[in-house]
């Protein structure tokens, strides 16, 4: 069998380092930027199920669900502006992603989580006093372009301030606070529905502020990150920085690989152009497959419509919304044992088994709707036990996801580029994960109608390649300094062809007898 793991322990170097109050405090403050992307995910698709909401803006969508009783199940959401509504937002986060690279390197991570918190803030107030269907994308577009600004500078900030040992569980807290976002939003929407008035949805949609109010005063009140002081040429201040960050005095060798390493991308005139040189393939390849793979899961088909999806397989709309809750908890719950394990299992370990779980669920589920539903989507009367087989094998399904993919989609990105291309590469990950998200939101509702329960194999194929493609190509990055990451490649037996005489970080020699097979 080749080696394909990466890299044994003991490989580099070992910065000395503790685990302190304070970059566990600045961490989790900064991981809340995961918040306004969270409770924006959850919030839409339970939005899109409450009847005054459609009424008022989706007309066609209301009147297809209420009157006619023979439509077939799988398309009765079937609607192009929904679609556009849920989507939209995705887009301009794509864009401002982009902006974003520029402004996180040259200004520092903070500037753009500050942007970020406010564009959020007023996005979710035009939202919330919405009259027309203008009023909402336009609100949804404010709101991606603040997701755009946090999701590119919130993973870079924490793995740069977090102990190399410890960079995993402290990176995953942004994930943990995208699923505590999609949770509360869910819980939110499930008693927002039941407003006799029918302006639920307002306060759903205007809570957004309360997430986006917590990232822009965070980002006001958290220190810099070392690596970016020193980007910005702020050396002694940098220093001083490090020192409280790791909680020791003496920081020199972590501190002068830094500063090798802002010299190095100093050299660099163009972060972008650069990024297609032949030694950061490996680099540019992950930063597109692993955020494409991320959205080929198909975790947002339950993310985005799972009250809708469950609605379409019979469920009434407050067990559709209930159901989301469920979901909902299993993806928060999944997520700390992650943390939880990321830094002693590694990465491969989680990848290699989500995606085992993924693909057996997507197949039970994909069974259990097709065998009900048949092809013309007409179910009869659901019996209960059938209803609980679908709903735990959608939460086993949402779990493997939620201690692989969902935090390693953003965690593994954060910590493999080097400096002189990380903001610009980590642009490319966000945009590419922000074009799938919007890819998949866009087709799957109709891609429900279409392909009915086929659906889940689609998905289900995908995650056989994205396994396959893990196991060959992803090295182990547990335990590795983020400056020296270079050598995971160097000792790849497939990328090290691409990387064999460059210099990364302080370009520390490898010793190929290390490679071992994790
Ligand atoms: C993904 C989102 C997804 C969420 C679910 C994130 O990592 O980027 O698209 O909705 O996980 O928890």
């Amino acid at each position: 069998m080749p080696a394909v793991g990466g890299i044994g322990p003991g490989g580099g170097k070992e910065y000395p380092g503790n685990l302190t109050p304070f970059v566990t405090v600045t961490c989790i403050v900064a991981a809340m930027g995961g918040l306004i992307f969270g409770y924006d995910i959850g919030i839409s698709g339970g939005v899109t199920s409450m009847d005054p909401f459609l009424k008022k803006f989706f007309r066609s969508v209301y009147n297809k669900k209420h009157n006619s009783k023979t439509t077939n199940q799988y398309c009765q959401y079937d609607s192009e502006t929904l679609t556009l509504f849920t989507s939209s937002l995705y887009l301009a986060a794509l864009i401002s992603s982009l902006v974003a690279s520029t402004i996180t390197r040259k200004f520092g991570r903070k500037l753009s989580m500050l942007f970020g918190g406010l564009l959020f803030l007023v996005g979710a107030l035009i939202n919330g006093f919405a009259q027309k269907v203008w009023m909402l994308i336009v609100g949804r577009i404010l709101l991606g372009f603040g997701i755009g600004f946090a999701n590119q500078s919130v993973p870079l900030y924490l793995s740069e301030m977090a102990p190399y040992k410890y960079r995993g569980a402290l990176n995953i807290g942004f994930q943990l606070s995208i699923t505590i976002g999609i949770l509360v939003a869910n819980v939110l929407n499930y008693f927002f529905a039941k407003i006799k008035g029918g302006w639920g949805w307002r306060l759903s949609l205007g809570g957004a502020m309360i997430p986006a109010l917590i990232i822009t005063i965070g980002s006001l009140v958290l220190p810099d990150t070392p690596n970016s002081m020193i980007e910005r040429g702020d050396h002694d201040k940098a220093r001083q920085q490090l020192r409280k960050v790791r909680g020791v005095e003496d920081v020199d060798e972590e501190f002068d690989d830094l500063v090798a390493a802002s010299e190095a991308s100093k050299k660099v005139e163009h972060p972008w152009r650069n990024l297609l040189q032949r030694k950061y393939r490996p680099h540019l390849t992950m930063a597109i497959m692993i955020p494409f793979f991320q959205q080929f899961t198909g975790i947002n088909v339950i993310m985005f419509y799972a009250p809708v999806l469950f609605g379409s397989i019979g469920f009434k709309d407050d067990s559709a919304l209930m159901s989301a809750v469920i979901t909902g908890v299993v993806n928060v719950a999944a997520t700390v044992v992650s943390i939880y394990g990321v830094d002693k299992w590694g990465r491969r370990a989680l990848f290699l088994e989500g995606g085992a779980q993924m693909i057996l669920c997507q197949a039970v589920v994909a069974a259990a709707i097709g065998a009900k539903f048949g092809i013309d989507g007409n179910p009869g009367d659901l019996p209960k036990w059938y209803a609980i087989v679908v709903v735990l094998f959608i939460c086993i399904y949402v779990a493997g996801f939620a201690w692989s993919w969902g935090p390693l989609g953003w965690l593994v990105p954060s910590e493999i580029f080097p400096l002189e291309i990380r903001s610009a590469a980590q642009s490319i990950n966000v945009s590419v994960n922000m074009l799938f998200t919007f890819f998949v939101a866009q087709i799957f509702l109709t891609m429900l109608c279409h392909l009915k329960f086929g659906l889940f194999i689609f998905f289900g194929f995908f995650v056989v390649i994205m396994t396959i493609f893990i196991y060959f190509f992803l090295p182990e990055t547990k335990g590795i300094p983020i400056e020296e990451m270079g050598k995971v490649w160097k000792a790849h037996p497939y990328w090290c062809r691409f990387v064999e005489n460059e210099e990364y970080g302080n370009g520390v020699e490898l010793n190929k007898g290390a490679v071992k097979n994790v």
